[in-house]
């Protein structure tokens, strides 16, 4: 049984048959109940005129005469009457019941049963054919004797077995038509997700393009199609992601190798020879090995939390881990104004070490991209359930269409390009990509009276 519409059909078709099976059973004893008792009304009327005779000729001497009186009044068809004396002997039967042949001891045995009963009806089997017998007690002159009137079952017997015949043929094209329906139409319902099984094994294969027409919006199947889709989607956005990630990272690495290089040649061309020249090749083949080194840390760093590595997490104030920051950047940038507004006790918790290299990056991006006179201003904030960090510049701010994409891995605003400020375009992706590891958020805002506002909201420590 492979298939799920077989199945079903099975179950179904299990079903009806035993309702089926419990109807047919109960229309046949009702049947049969029905005609016996046809039958048994038969019986008891024609009883009753023998029993009367009998009661009638109370005064005649000569038994035989008033038993031949009985057997030979005409019954009705198929009625055979039997006489019994008072020792259960066969005193007489009629040309009908001779024809029965019933067993003479059958009889005797049923008044020996019913002895003592106004009446008995009993079923026997007799060769194979069913006879009902109707047992009333008889007077015969002063002694007493019994009448028994029998009669066939076997027409009964016949409107039995004919109805039988018809329920099996209702009940075997029933169950037939009911399983191929149960086969056809879950073979129709079910062709939907096929399909669906079809296309994600495709899309296992690499086809990342796949998708289906999604289905009437109130189906059950509506909404695996489209999931199905979203996560195709998913995946094929990841894909191109993850392509256009290897291509930068790559591009990346290459620069700072191709520019080595050509310091290589130039040194070799002779430029060693000269002292100052090569200091100062030297001085900028160091700076290359050092970009190259910090972003090889940085796409470790990358590739380490989208592994989904554990932090390292403890309790710390985080205004002292900004104070922290605040100090380190003023060293970095004595020239600079630098403002910390913060309070006391905001306790999260914190992987300390990536939560420091959020924040630097974001003292250091302030300070790469914003002119001398810019001011650099730290402020901790704290809220019912969370803190908020904010380093904000009075810079030139960030322009809303590379607002949207500052977070995104390489990504550089288009006036920061130029390679002597230097950076990859990783460090907001990893602050991104830390914050939200510690359940919080990191966002940008340019106020209108220019600037940027770069604030990092996170769960206070219960
Ligand atoms: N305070 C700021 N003012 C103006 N522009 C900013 C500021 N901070 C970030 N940016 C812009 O956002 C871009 C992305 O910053 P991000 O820190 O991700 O990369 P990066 O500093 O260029 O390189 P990395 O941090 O990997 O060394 C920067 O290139 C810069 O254009
Ligand atoms: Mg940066």
């Amino acid at each position: 049984m492979r298939s799920l519409a077989v199945r079903l059909a099975v179950w179904y078709g299990g079903g009806i048959a035993l309702v089926l099976l419990l109807l047919a059973g109960f229309l046949y004893a009702a049947l049969d109940t029905y005609l016996t008792g046809q039958a048994l009304t038969l019986l008891r009327a024609q009883a009753l005129p023998l029993q009367r005779l009998a009661e009638q000729e109370r005064t005649v001497a000569d038994l035989r005469a008033l038993t031949s009186q009985i057997t030979e009044r005409p019954a009705a068809t198929g009625v055979g009457v039997f006489v019994l004396g008072p020792n259960a002997q066969l005193l007489a039967q009629s040309r009908q019941a001779a024809q029965q042949s019933l067993p003479e001891a059958l009889i005797a045995q049923l008044r020996g049963l019913s002895r003592g009963k106004q009446e008995d009806v009993t079923k026997v089997n007799v060769n194979g054919q069913r006879f009902l017998l109707l047992y009333r007690p008889l007077p015969l002159g002063t002694r007493s004797g019994a009448l028994v009137l029998s009669t066939s079952l076997e027409p009964v017997d016949a409107t039995l077995s004919g109805f039988l015949r018809i329920l099996a043929i209702g009940f075997g094209s029933t169950l037939l038509v009911t399983s191929l329906v149960v086969i056809f139409i879950t073979r129709a319902k079910l062709r939907p997700l096929r399909d669906i099984a079809a296309k994600y094994r495709r899309l296992g294969e690499g086809d990342l393009a796949q998708r289906i027409d999604v289905d009437q919006p109130t189906t059950e199947l509506h909404q695996l199609q489209e999931s199905f889709n979203y996560m195709a989607q998913k995946l094929e956005e990841s894909w191109h992601r993850q392509r256009q990630f290897a291509a930068d990272a790559s591009h990346e690495l290459r620069t700072p190798l191709t520019s080595l290089a050509g310091y290589i040649d130039v040194l070799k061309k002779g430029a060693k020879n000269d002292a100052a020249t090569l200091d100062r090749i030297l001085d900028t083949m160091r700076g290359e090995v050092d970009r190259m080194t910090g972003l090889v840390r940085d796409l470790v760093s990358l590739a380490r939390l989208d592994a989904g590595d554990d932090l390292r997490l403890r309790r710390v104030d985080l205004s002292r881990l900004v104070e922290d920051v605040y100090e380190q950047t003023k060293a970095l940038a004595p020239e600079r104004e630098v403002n910390l507004r913060s309070g006391e006790g905001a306790w999260v918790e914190v992987d300390v070490d990536r939560m420091r290299q959020v924040l630097l990056n974001l003292a250091d991006n302030a300070i790469k991209y914003t002119p001398r006179e810019a001011h650099i201003n730290f402020a901790v904030q704290r809220y019912d359930s969370t803190v908020q960090v904010s380093v904000a510049d009075n810079g030139p701010g960030i322009s809303p269409a590379d607002r949207e994409h500052l977070f995104d891995r390489f990504y550089r605003a288009e006036q920061s390009r130029s390679r002597e400020k230097g950076g990859a375009g990783l460090g907001l992706a990893i602050a991104k990509k830390i914050v939200e590891a510690h359940k919080g958020t990191i966002d940008v805002v340019s106020p209108a009276e220019g600037g940027s506002i770069f604030a990092i909201r996170l769960p206070l420590a219960s």
